[in-house]
């Protein structure tokens, strides 16, 4: 006779035993009562999934079958047993398609104090279009959420994700060490607002490769506190460009350092590479910034630093940034401006741009040399540049 006990014990095993996911605990989140019917609330589900990984041992996957599932915003939370779960998602996550609901909740879904998580594949719907149209008739809307977020996490994978209109930006990782980000793709109108790509802010060691980035702001934006970060292999278009800031927006704020930005490609976007600050004081800056080997296709400011950084000249602080920018070089930059200055550094009168290098830069505006425009801008050019720099 097996005693009932063991034979538990092995029920359990084969239950969770998923050969296919190389031996590890597996918890489908249809076991725990979601419904791939993109209409019932499956929030709870997934939070039991999500409970049942943490909780285990050993390293565990959350598994996410394909279909449509609706969540309302949802806080996956740390601290875990393991070190090592997976978020396997071969569905659609979908927000609700009433904005009211997420109101101002900031985040859709967020994981906070989490080490070790890794989420392969997935598309993440934000159904934000009902709100930017709100936003743009004027009316008073809710600030609506960020789609996905790191808070405060370590050690974390994003890879093969897919992110389509979220109601604000896409990605964000906030407070996070050792970070890598991997073949997303975002998707959102040119006129969405605020629907920036990645956002990264206080964080060190992240690392972006190989993202195909189309959205109504920054296709990636790297804000204060940021270290070591790496970005490789990215399409951005439409959008903002990749953009650093806008930093200077508090008195006290931390700086941006050690970023390389490689291999990328501007389609239509409004900036190529970017740094801006607002006009105030503040104790931020801005050092050892490498912009190499980018590809601009009719770009609107390929390379542009803006200390007086005021969208829409509203608000704006009208004074002299406290940012300090230095140790920044353009290597290898060529492609098509879609206006006359294709080179603008607007660098604040109080703390000149310093170290700026240019190297192999060339970029033509209707077919002809493009125009530089420097304001405090201390550096030199080297190799064939054109505009002539103005540094
Ligand atoms: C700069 O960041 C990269 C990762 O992007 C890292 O490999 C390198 O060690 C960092 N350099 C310094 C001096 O910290």
């Amino acid at each position: 006779m097996v005693n009932p006990r063991s034979f538990l014990v092995l029920a359990l095993f084969f239950i969770f035993f998923n050969p296919s996911l190389g031996g590890l605990v597996s918890f489908n989140v249809l076991d725990s009562g979601a419904k791939p019917d993109g209409k019932t609330d499956s929030t709870k589900a997934f939070l039991n999934a999500w409970a049942a990984a943490c909780g285990s041992v050993t390293p565990a996957t959350v598994y996410v079958p394909p279909g449509r599932y609706l969540l309302l915003d949802t806080i996956f939370r740390g601290q875990c047993k393991n070190r090592a779960i997976t978020i396997q998602i071969e569905g659609t996550l979908v927000a609700p398609s009433d904005y009211g609901v997420l109101g101002n909740a900031g985040n859709w879904l967020s994981f906070e104090y989490v080490d070790g998580v890794s989420i392969y594949g997935g598309i993440l719907d934000g159904q934000g279009i009902g709100l930017w149209a709100c936003k743009a008739s004027g009316k008073s809307c809710p600030s609506g959420a960020t789609s996905l977020s790191f808070t405060n996490s370590n050690n974390i994978v994003i890879n093969g994700l897919t992110s389509l209109n979220s109601q604000l930006y896409h990605i964000v990782i906030n407070g996070c060490q050792n970070v890598k980000v991997q073949d997303v793709r975002v998707s959102a109108s040119r006129k969405s607002p605020n629907t920036d790509g990645i956002h990264v802010q206080l964080s060190t060691g992240v690392t972006i490769l190989g993202a195909k980035i189309k959205t109504g702001d920054d296709c990636i934006s790297i804000g204060a506190g940021t270290n070591n970060l790496w970005i490789e292999n990215v399409a951005c278009g439409p959008g903002h460009g990749i953009s650093i800031g806008s930093l200077g927006k508090d008195l006290q704020e931390p700086g941006v350092q050690n970023v390389t930005v490689k291999t990328v490609t501007f389609t239509g976007s409004q900036n190529g590479v970017r740094i801006k600050s607002w006009g105030r004081p503040s104790s931020g800056f801005v050092k050892g910034v490498l912009f190499q080997h980018a590809l601009m296709v009719n770009v609107q400011n390929p390379i542009v630093i803006d200390q007086n950084y005021c969208p829409n000249n509203q608000g704006c602080p009208g004074e002299v940034s406290g940012v300090k920018i230095s140790d920044v070089t353009y290597q290898d930059i060529h492609g098509t401006s879609a206006t006359e200055v294709a080179v603008k550094f607007d660098c604040s009168s109080k703390n000149p741009c310093s170290g700026i290098t240019l190297q192999d830069v060339k970029l033509t505006y209707l077919n002809q040399p493009a125009d530089a425009s420097c304001v405090n801008a201390e550096g030199m050019a080297s190799g064939l540049v054109e505009p002539t720099s103005c540094l």
